[in-house]
C-alpha cells in the first residue's frame, strides 16, 4: 500500500510566512484554496491572495470557473506568492440538490441563486487530493468561503477524504512507473486552519478512521493465495495492540460447538475454516453489546456448483463483509468508542474437491435446524447462519448486523449505488438509513415477509439454501432471518458496493472498504453515552 498522507496543522499566520519566503526549488509547492459561488473566498484566503486577485479574476473568466463544487482552476506562478509555484482553486458552491429522493425539476436557463451551504468536505478532500496528485508538496488553506457549522469536524472530513483518495493497492507491482516510485512514502500536507488545536484532534480521529477503511480495502484487494482464513485471522489479531480482544476458533473447536453449516462450506478446501471473535469493551461493564457479523469467504469458486470462469477472480473479494467488520472494530478501538461491541468473522474458502459438500447434502446447523444444500454456491448464508446463531446465544446483543457479499441479485436490483438493507426492526433500519445518508454509504431497504419465507422451505429438511430464480436477495435474507429469533437484526447485502468499485472522488481502489464509515457513524450517533 502506498501514498500515505500526513497532515501538519498550521495557523493562518504560519501559512502566510511560509508563502512569503522562496519555495524549495527541488520541490515546488502547490497552494490549495477554496472558492465559493461567484469566486467568493474566506477572509484569510482573500487577504493572502490580494496580490494575485487580478490574475485570478482573469484566469477564472477565461476558464469559466465560477466556484461550482467539483470544478477546479489551476494557476501557475501566482502573482505575489513567492512560496508557491502553483495555485489550485477548488469550487465549493453547493449543488442545488443532489438528494436521492424527488427533487424539484430544474427549469433550464433560469439561474436560481445557490443558497444551500456547502457541507461535503469529505468529497472536497478527495477532489483536492486528486488534483494535487500524491507526493506533491502542498499547502492547503482550509478557509472555506461559507464557514462550516463545525470547523474541526469539517477539517477532519476533508483529511479523511484526502487520505482515502490517495490509497493505492500496488504492493504486487514490481515495476512501478517512475511517477509512482517518486510517490512512495508519506506525503505531508501543510494544513492551514483557523483553530490549530481543534484541527489537531479532528485530524487524529480522521486518521484512525481512514486507516481502518484502508485496512478493510487492503483485505478485500488481497488475493486468496495470500489471504487465507489463517492469514485473515492473523491480521485481525493485530487489533489486540489497540485493546481489542481477539479469539480464534479452529475447525475442531467449531465442530465441538456444532457449526456444521459453516464447516460444510470449507469442507472442500485445503485451508482450515476459522471463526474469529473480536471484542471491544469501551462501554459500561456488563452492558449489552452491539454485534456485527461478516461473511468472510476468502475465495468463492462456487464449490461443486462451480461458477463460470468469467470474472471468477473477483471472488477473492467475497470476504468484504468480514473486512468491514475488522475495519469497524479497528475504528471503534482507535477512537475508544464508549460501547461494548462484538465482531464475528466467518472465514472459509469455498472450493470443489472430492471432500467438498454436494448439492443434495443435508447439514445440521448450530441452531438445530437442518438445511438441504441445493446449490453449493449459495454458501454465504450457511456461514452466516451459524455465526448469527452463535452470537445471539452467547452474547444476547442489543442488535446484530451482518454484512455480506451475498447475492448477485442485489447488483441486478440496486447496482453499485446502494447496498441492500433487510431488517426485522424498523428503528434499526431507520438508524442505519440515516447513517448511510450522513456518510454517503447508502442503504435501500428491501421487503421481507412470509410469502418470501416460504420460498426456502425444503422437501427434505427444514429449509433449503436457495429460493429459486425470483427475488434472490430477499430469499437469502429470509434464510438468514431463520437464525436470529427475536433479536433486532439487519442484513446488509454489499455484493454491489464492497468490491469491483467504480473509481470516485474518495476511492480509486477495487476493494472499497464499504461499511466501515457507515457503521462507525451508526454506533457514534445512536449507541454511545
Ligand atoms: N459471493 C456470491 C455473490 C456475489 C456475486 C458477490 C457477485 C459479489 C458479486 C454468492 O456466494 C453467490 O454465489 N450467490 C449466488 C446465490 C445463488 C446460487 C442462489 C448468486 O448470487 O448467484
Ligand atoms: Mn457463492
Ligand atoms: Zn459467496
Amino acid at each position: 500500500m502506498s501514498a500515505e498522507v500526513k497532515f501538519e496543522p498550521l495557523s493562518f499566520d504560519d501559512v502566510k510566512s511560509r508563502l512569503a519566503g522562496p519555495e524549495d526549488k527541488a520541490s515546488p509547492r502547490t497552494l490549495v484554496v477554496f472558492a465559493g459561488p461567484e469566486l467568493a473566498f474566506g477572509a484569510a484566503t482573500k487577504a493572502l491572495l490580494a496580490g494575485a486577485a487580478d490574475q485570478i479574476a482573469r484566469a477564472a473568466a477565461y476558464a469559466k470557473f465560477t466556484g461550482k463544487s467539483g470544478s477546479a482552476l489551476e494557476i501557475l506562478v501566482p502573482a505575489g506568492l513567492p512560496g508557491a509555484s502553483r495555485l489550485l482553486l477548488l469550487g465549493t458552491a453547493a449543488a442545488a440538490s443532489d438528494g436521492a429522493q424527488a427533487e424539484k425539476p430544474k427549469t433550464p436557463d433560469t439561474k436560481t441563486p445557490d443558497t444551500k451551504t456547502f457541507d461535503d468536505f469529505l468529497t472536497l478532500g478527495g477532489q483536492t487530493m486528486g488534483k494535487i496528485g500524491a507526493g506533491a508538496n502542498a499547502l492547503v488553506l482550509f478557509d472555506p468561503p461559507q464557514a462550516p457549522a463545525d470547523a474541526g469536524a469539517a477539517a477532519g472530513q476533508f483529511a479523511l477524504g484526502a487520505v482515502l483518495r490517495a490509497y493505492k493497492f500496488d504492493q504486487y507491482k514490481t515495476k512501478k512507473k517512475k511517477d509512482d516510485a517518486e510517490r512512495e512514502g508519506a506525503s505531508e500536507i501543510a494544513f492551514g486552519v483557523a483553530n490549530v488545536e481543534a484541527a489537531r484532534s479532528a485530524l487524529a480521529e480522521a486518521e484512525g478512521l481512514a486507516e481502518s477503511v484502508l485496512l478493510a480495502r487492503t483485505l478485500v484487494n488481497e488475493p486468496a493465495n495470500v489471504l487465507t482464513p489463517y492469514e485473515f485471522a492473523r491480521r485481525a489479531k493485530e487489533l489486540s495492540a489497540l485493546g481489542v480482544e481477539v479469539e480464534v476458533f479452529d475447525e475442531q473447536a467449531l465442530a465441538d460447538i456444532g457449526m456444521r453449516a459453516l464447516l460444510g462450506v470449507g469442507q472442500g478446501s485445503e485451508q482450515e475454516s476459522l471463526v474469529v471473535v473480536l471484542r471491544w469493551n469501551g462501554g459500561a461493564a456488563g452492558a449489552q453489546p452491539l454485534a456485527f457479523v461478516g461473511k468472510g469467504v476468502v475465495f468463492d469458486s462456487g464449490g461443486i456448483s462451480i461458477k463460470p470462469g468469467a470474472s471468477m477472480e473477483d471472488m477473492k473479494g467475497d470476504m468484504a463483509g468480514a473486512a468491514a467488520v475488522v475495519g469497524l472494530m479497528r475504528a471503534l478501538a482507535s477512537r475508544k468508542a464508549k460501547a461494548n461491541v462484538i465482531g464475528v468473522l466467518g472465514l472459509v474458502e469455498n472450493m470443489p474437491d472430492a471432500k467438498a459438500q454436494r448439492p443434495g447434502d443435508i447439514v445440521k446447523s448450530l441452531s438445530g435446524q437442518t438445511i438441504e444444500i441445493i446449490n453449493t454456491d449459495a454458501e454465504g448464508r450457511l456461514v452466516l447462519a451459524d455465526a448469527l446463531w452463535y452470537v445471539k446465544e452467547k452474547y444476547k446483543p442489543v442488535f446484530m448486523i451482518d454484512l455480506a457479499t451475498l447475492t448477485g441479485a442485489i447488483l441486478v436490483a440496486l447496482g453499485q449505488e446502494y447496498a441492500g438493507l433487510f431488517s426485522n426492526n424498523d428503528e434499526l433500519a431507520e438508524r442505519l438509513t440515516k447513517a448511510g445518508e450522513a456518510t454517503g454509504e447508502k442503504l435501500w431497504r428491501m421487503p421481507m415477509g412470509p410469502a418470501y419465507d416460504k420460498m426456502v422451505d425444503s422437501r427434505f429438511a427444514d429449509m433449503k439454501n436457495t429460493g429459486g430464480r425470483h427475488a434472490g436477495s430477499i430469499t437469502a435474507a429470509q434464510f438468514l432471518q431463520r437464525f436470529v429469533d427475536k433479536t433486532p437484526w439487519a442484513h446488509l447485502d454489499i455484493a454491489g458496493t464492497g468490491m469491483s468499485s467504480p473509481a470516485g472522488d474518495i476511492n480509486q481502489s477495487w476493494g472499497s472498504g464499504w461499511g466501515v464509515r457507515l457503521l462507525d457513524r451508526l454506533v457514534r450517533d445512536f449507541y454511545e453515552g
